[in-house]
């Protein structure tokens, strides 16, 4: 989310007017995105900005923004008291008048709720993928996250807005789009009408000359039957679901506030491979929630051996103030999060190391986002269900479908060459899908 908001705060900073520098003691204005999700992302802002308070002295103007602006107001003064304005996630858009009209010496504080958070997007020409988000915040409070209280309540943004900046940006020459929010299932739950994420998939799969549709994140408890049925229906649709199982010990599930069982989260698993066998499923695990025993651990580490996901993301718990879980006392040592963390990365490894061995020899339908930085010959894109897929060619293939033989694998990415046999095979219909 960070990331899709940079990029589209750095297109309104452009239309005002602004131009980029890499070089931090050039800049005349110096934005940064905090994330409060861990103490450790938030000290890493905080400590960003701080190494560079001496740029105050000629004259830079300071913002803070991200979760880390709203979620701490203007008590992040104590800390950085040479901020000149601290902006909230929800009011993004206003940063380049705001940073306009600063006066030196005098804080800008503008967080909370806003009726309007989104920004609209057009993306540069060259871009083949485009981050939309279409929900801001979110209600489910689960007792360890900030979010809630750091991105305010859950707010759809209109199927009108989410339609024409996809329409605009096909236009412009996008074909693939990541839906995001913090969770998608819950899209238009806070319309007056009735309205849900499934009718929007709906509506954006009309879009003609959008070759992808993905999404992020999804609640194990709200992916519903009508929205696993859509996906496996249409081609067009990501074979990637992200459902964050956090813990594979009801009881810590409970405690986190997660309202499903394990049980339940394993139906899920089984319920959309049954309808899309070749998935892939990725998810969140943290380690080291308070009350969490050696036994509890033990269970999540089995549950991930028997679900065996694509990839998983492990975090080890830290507590955050105004959260639920804050009040709980830690009871896991920092070593013993450290150790429990490696052992599931470990895990994982080998689970997500067999899965993508698994894909030698298999031909995909790859859309080619572009070159590789390091080696000019090769082209990076992914495959139906997410997976970076690496391959060589002459030809000019940016924002074309290539069908893939695979041949190789390594950490998060497939290699693999132009599937001449197949192409022929399936003859002109194949040529077509190359030159589209
Ligand atoms: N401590 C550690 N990890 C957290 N996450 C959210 N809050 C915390 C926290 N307080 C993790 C969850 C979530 C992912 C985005 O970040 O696993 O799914
Ligand atoms: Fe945080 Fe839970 Fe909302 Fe995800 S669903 S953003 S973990 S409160």
């Amino acid at each position: 989310m960070n990331f899709a908001e940079s990029e589209r705060l750095q297109q309104l900073l452009t239309q005002a007017g602004w131009k980029e520098t890499k070089n931090v003691q050039q800049t005349h204005l110096l934005i940064a995105i905090g994330c409060s999700i861990r103490e450790k992302a938030e000290n890493r802002v905080i400590s960003f900005l701080k190494s560079n308070s001496h740029l105050k002295e000629k004259g830079t103007i300071f913002c803070l923004t991200g979760c880390t602006a709203n979620l701490h107001k203007e008590k992040i003064l104590e800390k950085l008291p040479f901020l000149d304005v601290i902006c909230g996630p929800n009011h993004i858009a206003e940063i380049p008048e705001t940073v306009e009209n600063c006066s030196p010496g005098k804080c800008v504080l503008k967080t909370g709720e806003s009726d309007n958070p989104f920004i609209e997007c057009v993306p540069s020409k060259k871009d083949i993928t485009l981050m939309v988000p279409i929900i801001k915040g979110c209600n489910n409070f689960c007792s360890y996250c900030v979010v809630p209280m750091a991105r305010g309540k859950l707010q759809s943004r209109s199927p009108d807005s989410v339609v024409r900046e996809i329409r605009n940006a096909v236009k412009q020459g996008i074909k693939a789009v990541t839906l995001l929010g913090q969770n998608v299932n819950e899209y238009g739950k806070d319309f007056t009408i009735d309205y849900c994420f499934s009718d929007l998939l709906c509506e954006i799969l009309k879009i003609e000359g959008l070759l992808r549709i993905g999404f992020l994140t999804s609640h194990p408890e709200d992916t519903t039957e009508k929205l696993l049925t859509i996906m496996a229906q249409h081609e067009k649709i990501m074979k990637h679901l992200h459902i964050p199982l956090q813990s594979g010990s009801d009881k810590i599930l409970r405690a986190m506030n997660r309202k499903y069982t394990v049980e339940k989260f394993f139906n899920v698993v089984e319920k959309t491979r049954k309808l899309m066998p070749e998935i892939s499923i990725t998810s969140d695990v943290m380690v080291g929630f308070p009350g969490e025993t050696q036994q509890d651990f033990e269970m999540t580490l089995s549950f991930i051996k028997k679900v065996r996901f694509n990839e998983l993301f492990v975090f080890k718990y830290s507590p955050r103030p105004m959260t639920k879980a804050f009040k709980l006392p830690e009871t896991v040592s920092k070593e013993e999060k450290e150790h429990r963390h490696k052992i599931i990365l470990d895990t994982q490894k080998q689970i997500t190391r067999s899965i993508l061995n698994s894909f030698k020899g298999k031909v995909c339908d790859v859309l080619v986002e572009r070159k590789s930085i390091k080696n000019q010959r090769l082209y990076i894109g992914r495959n139906i269900q997410g997976i970076p897929v690496s391959f060589e060619s002459k030809e000019v293939l940016e924002g074309k479908i290539v069908r893939i033989k695979i041949t190789d694998c390594a950490e998060g990415i497939l290699y693999g060459k132009v599937d001449e046999e197949c192409q022929l095979l399936q003859g002109s219909q194949s040529r077509e899908k190359m030159r589209k």
